[in-house]
């Protein structure tokens, strides 16, 4: 019968996904977990080797609820996950994308060169974007809450950069961008925090991430941005090597980025809901 037909998959799994009910998908909750990263998740289960609720499941979007039972090649798996949190050292050269057309290289091949086995099987999300030519402090998590939270205007979560810029700065030169300044689409920055580092650099902290932001608020009051780092992220200070990283403990995730890490529930299911 015509009006008692089931609907398919990819638009229940998009109903889910957006009731947000603890909406979510086989290969997202595989690699947020931990069990494998997400290309890997969704060529498993399209090779018929992830069972769901004891039936086999090809569809990589196929919706789970926290009682989801899940195997992969024969084994139970644990779909209970918490939030992690990486603190990386970004050097210039490499894209925050999925991949490089430049063929130079990514923050994800860059991480992934330097993390231990336990944590190489996690879908790593990078949070928000730092320019090919730009260094310092990218986050990277594998829960999209975080990157909702650290990326959302709404949060306001500081961010300080340093840039070097190809003329010489003073404290006038930097008033309109207190105030905030219009850009060359017309739209206006929040007021930012500026002050001069020295003759040729301008340390600036805004709370908003728009394209080349930071360059194009320089662009504006007359600085032309030769090299750009970012120091920190809400209270955390970048404090580890050029290429290096380290995982955060859940009290600065809370304290200094001000976000409740999700932890696992007692039934092993998704938590801190
Ligand atoms: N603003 C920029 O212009 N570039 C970055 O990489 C980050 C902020």
């Amino acid at each position: 019968m015509r009006g008692s037909k089931k609907p398919p998959r990819w638009l229940e799994a998009a109903r889910l996904r957006t009731s947000g009910e603890g909406a979510d998908w086989l290969s997202r909750a595989l690699s947020r977990a931990g069990v494998m990263p997400l290309k890997d998740a969704e060529e498993a289960i399209r090779a018929g080797r992830v069972r769901l609720d004891s039936r086999e499941q090809k569809e990589p979007m196929a919706p789970i609820h926290p009682h989801s039972r899940v195997s992969l090649d024969g084994r139970e798996v644990s779909l209970a996950f918490r939030t992690r949190v990486l603190a990386f050292h970004k050097p210039a050269g490499v894209v925050t994308h999925g991949s490089d057309p430049q063929g130079i290289g990514t923050v994800f091949e860059a991480l992934a060169a330097v993390l231990p086995r336990e944590l190489e099987r996690f879908g790593w999300h990078a949070v928000g974007r730092l320019d090919r030519d730009t260094t310092g402090l990218l986050l990277f998590t594998n829960d999209e809450k975080f990157v909702a939270h650290a990326t959302a205007p709404a949060t306001h979560l500081p961010k300080r950069y340093v840039a070097k810029v190809g003329a010489k700065v003073n404290d006038a030169k930097l008033a309109p961008l207190r105030r905030g300044v219009k850009l060359d689409d017309g739209e206006l920055t929040r007021p930012a925090k500026a002050r001069p580092r020295g003759e040729d650099a301008v340390e600036l902290v805004l709370t908003e991430g728009r394209f080349h932001q930071v360059k194009r608020m320089l662009n504006v009051v007359g600085l032309p941005t030769l090299a750009l780092h970012r120091e920190a992220v809400g209270l955390l200070e970048l404090d580890v090597p050029l290429g290096g990283f380290r995982e955060l403990t859940d009290d600065e995730v809370k304290t200094k980025l001000h976000f409740e890490p999700r932890a696992p529930s007692p039934r092993g299911g998704e938590g801190g809901q």
